[in-house]
């Protein structure tokens, strides 16, 4: 699904409408509203987690001028564009480049020896979001020499993030923040050497992606694709209640070959999820663990 130009305008500003004060009814509206995404557009947003999905529908709500969530839903329904807004909202695209740098320098230092023991190695981005986790990687696998050897899947809920993701253009400003991140994550080099600079863009080398292919795929509901030695899937996770992270986590341990690497978010881990005793932690603080059975 594409966004239209449209869909990315900055919204108007408008005052927040007060929610439902009936809890049941809410309730009631927000199960009907997502069981009509659901049917309507496939993504399914019933095991999100309740708090934040309610806040962004409400936000959503408010921003296109209406004031309940059944007149949201009626929207939806009637108006792709909408919904792009809507999954646009929802996606929490939040991101950076070496993010968290010393997850990146577990992954140089404990993961990378065991993709050179490899001759072609396939790695998944799980909700790769506009790039910048996937840049960083290459970057490091180019650094450590196996990026010859290595076939990246970067996947994403949302197409517009991806489209952002293929054309690898970050905003100049942040680059100072990502050049402390990379040479905290054990960089080797001059970071800048990897981008050009042009007005307030930075745009990252096209080779960097020569690896990579881009593809939306939904973890809510699509399947496993491919066998793979590492799957990094940071910060998504989160978003999600339990049953979903579950599902997740199968479809993790279903796509991970063997001895294969999986690498989540900060404020994620496997402890509490169904699989946690088919893995051993790498490195448990850096959220790194790898599949034993
Ligand atoms: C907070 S960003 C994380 C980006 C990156 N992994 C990082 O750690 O910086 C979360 C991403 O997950 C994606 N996402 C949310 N639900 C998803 C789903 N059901 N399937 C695939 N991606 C999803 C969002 O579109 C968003 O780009």
């Amino acid at each position: 699904m594409r966004a239209s130009a449209a869909a990315r305008l900055p919204e108007p500003a408008r005052p927040e409408p007060a929610r439902e004060t009936d809890p049941e009814l809410e309730q009631i509206e927000l199960e009907l509203l997502l069981e009509a995404i659901y049917r309507r557009y496939g993504f399914d947003f019933r095991e999100y987690a309740v708090a934040s999905l309610k806040r962004r529908l409400w936000r959503r709500a408010a921003a296109e001028g209406l004031d309940r969530l059944s007149l949201l839903q009626d929207r939806l329904l009637h108006d792709p564009a909408c919904m792009q807004r809507l999954l646009h909202d929802l996606s929490i695209s939040v991101t950076a480049m070496f993010r968290d740098p010393t997850f990146y320098a577990a992954l140089r230092e404990k993961v990378v020896p065991l993709l050179r023991t490899y001759p072609f190695t396939r790695i998944w981005c799980a909700g790769c979001s506009t790039g910048e986790e996937v840049y960083s990687l290459a970057i490091l696998l180019e650094e450590e020499g196996v990026y010859e050897r290595t076939r990246i899947y970067a996947t994403d809920i949302n197409e517009d993030v991806l489209e952002q993701a293929r054309a690898g253009v970050f905003p100049l400003r942040r680059m100072r923040q990502y050049t402390r991140n990379y040479q905290r994550a054990g960089g080797r080099r001059e970071f800048s050497r990897y981008y050009t600079a042009a007005y307030d863009a930075a745009r990252f080398t096209s080779s960097l992606v020569a690896n990579v292919v881009f593809a939306q795929h939904n973890l809510a509901a699509d399947r496993s694709f491919n066998e793979f030695n590492l799957i990094l899937c940071r910060n998504v996770l989160i978003y999600f209640e339990k049953p979903l992270q579950n599902r997740v986590h199968g479809l993790f341990h279903e796509s991970l070959a063997p001895f294969g690497v999986l690498g989540l978010g900060r404020r994620e881990g496997l402890l509490s999820s169904a699989y946690a005793d088919r893995y051993e932690p790498l490195d448990a603080a850096e959220r790194l663990y790898r599949k034993v059975s």
